[in-house]
Order: structure tokens, then C-alpha cells, then sequence
């Protein structure tokens, strides 16, 4: 995928750019339609928001989702918690070898532990980023993380405009990961990734781009040409 090529001109890809459609905008009646389009069009990971009503004030899909998604596809998960005291709640999720599992900074005070759970239950560990989480959060847990999620909106509901400063948020923890050796560490986009702004941000130098309803799912235009 060369997202945003025709808008900037001169993207050069550091890694190649991947997809993972938000399953919280899915409609469920044509859920078996819609993997199997996200299968013939070649979908990287399915980004599944858990949310528990306290650490966003919203309530979205649970551990049964995640266990029929894995029985109905074999596109991997990448599980975004946002969920208070994740570390009590990891186990639940049956985390599978070479799935993303991101946790919020804020989340608990025991993150470098949290991070290390998840990769000693097979995942990927991702920390997840508010808008207004600084990057330095990163300074202590670098060895502890394959990938940032930089969410561009503030978490919670879909259908949100990008916090105005998050491309140069992107930029900047580029270049921070970088500088500190971590060329390898992925940074993951969430939140009005809509096709105007995916461009900018890859540009920027973000790699994974959770689809929602500004891109895969906008209305008007099939789901496999969006
Ligand atoms: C929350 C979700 C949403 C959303 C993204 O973490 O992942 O941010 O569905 O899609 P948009 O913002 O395009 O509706
Ligand atoms: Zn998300």
C-alpha cells in the first residue's frame, strides 16, 4: 500500500505501510462478508477495541469477540485495551503468538511489568500514547515494545477529528525511537485515519493504520475500493 503517494509525492517508505480495519465499526449482520473481503483484499490485522466504561467512557467488544474472530479468520488480532488495570485482565484474553496487544500508559502503574506480560504471553506488546501523553513515557520501556500507538484522537468513540499537532506527535516519535536505536519499532495510528490525513501521516512515519469510519468503512463507496 503507498497511502498518501499521490498526495505528498515523495514518500519514502521506511516499512512497508499495513492496514487493520477497526472491528468496532463493523456492522455485525454482514460480519462474515466483511472478513472475507479483508481477506482477498490482503488486511494485515483486525484492530479489536476493548473498552471497559471507566478508562474511556464507553463500553466495546469483549473476550467472545476475540475468540470468534480467531475461530471465523486467520488475520491476526491486534488488541487495543483500553481497560483499567490490564494487567489483572491479560490472561483473559487467550493472546496468540505474533498478535499486537497495546496497553495505555496511563492504565496502571506497573506498565514496564504489563508490557513484559504480554510479550511472556506470546504478543507483541504496543504502548498505546494519548494525544497528550508525552513520548518520553518511552525512556524506561524501549527494550520492553515492538510498536507505539499514537492515538490521534481522544480514545473512546469512532467518527472523531484528529488532534491538529498529532502529525508532528508522529514526527517526532520517529525520531525519537530512531535516535534511540529502535529503528524496528512500529508506530501504529488510531483515530480519524481518514484518506487525507493516512498520507500525512505516513509521511510523518507511522506504519500501521487502523482503518474506522473516516477510511475502510466510510459510506458511499465499497468497502474494498475504500
Ligand atoms: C478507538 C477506535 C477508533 C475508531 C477509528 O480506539 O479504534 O478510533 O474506530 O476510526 P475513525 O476515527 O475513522 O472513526
Ligand atoms: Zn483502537
Amino acid at each position: 500500500y503507498n497511502i498518501g503517494k499521490e498526495h505528498f509525492g515523495k514518500v519514502e517508505p521506511m516499512k512497508p505501510s499495513q492496514l487493520a480495519p477497526s472491528m468496532m465499526c463493523v456492522d455485525f449482520a454482514e460480519m462474515t462478508d466483511t472478513l472475507r473481503c479483508f481477506e482477498a483484499q490482503g488486511i494485515e490485522y483486525l484492530h479489536v477495541d476493548i473498552m471497559d466504561g471507566e478508562f474511556v467512557s464507553n463500553f466495546t467488544l469483549g473476550t467472545d469477540f476475540c475468540k470468534y474472530l480467531r475461530s471465523h479468520t486467520s488475520i491476526p488480532l491486534d488488541l487495543h485495551l483500553m481497560i483499567n488495570r490490564p494487567d489483572n485482565k491479560l490472561p483473559w484474553f487467550g493472546i496468540r503468538e505474533g498478535e499486537f496487544v497495546s496497553v495505555h500508559w496511563e492504565s496502571t502503574p506497573h506498565i514496564q511489568r504489563t508490557l513484559t506480560m504480554i510479550r511472556d504471553l506470546g504478543g507483541k506488546p504496543m504502548l498505546a500514547l494519548n494525544p497528550a501523553t508525552p513520548i518520553e513515557v518511552l525512556d524506561y520501556v524501549l527494550d520492553d515494545v515492538d510498536g507505539v500507538l499514537l492515538m490521534t484522537v481522544t480514545p473512546g468513540f469512532a467518527g472523531q477529528k484528529m488532534v491538529p499537532c498529532m502529525p508532528e506527535k508522529i514526527r517526532n516519535t520517529r525520531a525519537y525511537l530512531d535516535s534511540h536505536g529502535r529503528e524496528d519499532v512500529r508506530i501504529e495510528v488510531d483515530g480519524n485515519v481518514s484518506f487525507v490525513h493516512a498520507g500525512e501521516m505516513r509521511a510523518a512515519g507511522a506504519d500501521i493504520f487502523v482503518g474506522g469510519t473516516s477510511s475502510i468503512f466510510a459510506k458511499g463507496t465499497p468497502m474494498a475500493e475504500n
